[in-house]
């Protein structure tokens, strides 16, 4: 297969990822996906990193074989936990994880380095957020909380319900962000409800709050990334994407599609099944 045709692999605990998939597609029309959501395991961000890195090995060794040209980490909990094993089995292939991108949108935005960010629990106990922010900006005030309740009302298609708003008035209204000027939403699953957040900040806050999600600076990065290493598909036709899930419901497809904005084809394919995958430890 032509080198520039390959996919490239974007991979998350569910469906989250799809929000980074859109903002990919939009920016580099010609590139094709190939997209894993790991939903027989979801959530990922209240297990033990070593859970989520066996998960996230199976998954890379699986987009490795299939030829794909980069792997996005679109999954804030496993781009908080990659480690080098992660990194080998992904061998020459390059890797975007999304905390990078949006620390650098967040820092391009907060004027007065006063930054919230809010995220599963083991993103957030993992103080990634808090140690890529120091190392640009070491006098920024990052306040983080873990928001473990978001991800599946999202992932159960329940955002615009009532209840939704006050789950995240409940999150917002910790002290701690009363003096942000940025919000990070440290999960690629919460651009789904960027808006309410947004609408929270501007009936409660007398000032402006800049709500960052890694979507478009994670594509741009990748955009970026690919340019450089020459990988871009300027020229040849591009291939189908292709989604596939751990485990699958009817469920699924309805809120897949309207991460998506568009109607897809989702296939269930199970890794733990395939023989050349190594066992779960
Ligand atoms: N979308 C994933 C993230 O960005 C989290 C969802 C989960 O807990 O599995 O962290």
């Amino acid at each position: 297969m032509h080198q520039l045709n390959r996919a490239i692999g974007v991979f998350d605990s569910g469906l989250g990822g799809l929000t980074i998939v859109k903002a990919i597609k939009e920016l580099l029309p010609k590139e094709s996906v190939l997209y894993y959501g790991d939903t027989a395991h979801l959530p990922y961000g209240d297990k033990s990193p070593e859970v989520v890195r066996s998960y996230i090995r199976r998954i890379a060794r699986f987009l490795a074989s299939e030829g794909v040209k980069a792997i996005v980490v679109a999954c804030n909990t496993a781009s908080a936990v990659l480690d080098e094993e992660f990194y080998s089995v992904c061998q020459n292939i390059p890797v975007v994880e999304v905390i990078t991108p949006a620390v650098q949108e967040a820092l391009r935005y907060s004027a007065r380095r006063n930054i919230g960010v809010i995220g599963t629990k083991t993103t957030i106990q993992s103080h990634i957020y808090l140690k890529k922010i120091l190392e640009k900006a070491p006098n920024a005030l990052v306040v983080e909380k873990a928001t473990p309740l978001l991800v599946p009302l999202i992932e159960e298609g329940w955002q615009n319900q009532p209840f939704c708003s006050h789950v995240i008035e409940a999150y917002l209204s910790d002290t701690g962000f009363r003096h942000i000027d940025t919000l990070i939403l440290g999960c690629t699953h919460y651009p789904v409800i960027q808006k309410e957040i947004e609408s929270y900040f501007a009936q409660n806050f007398e000032f402006q709050v800049k709500v960052v999600n890694s979507s478009y600076p994670a594509a741009y990065y990748l955009a970026n990334l690919l340019e450089e290493q020459h990988l871009l598909n300027s020229d040849s036709a591009s291939l189908p994407d292709r989604f596939y899930v751990s485990d699958l419901n009817t469920n699924f497809l309805h809120i897949a599609s309207s991460f998506l904005d568009v109607h897809f084809q989702l296939e269930k394919l199970s890794l733990e099944t395939a023989g050349w995958i190594e066992p779960l430890k």
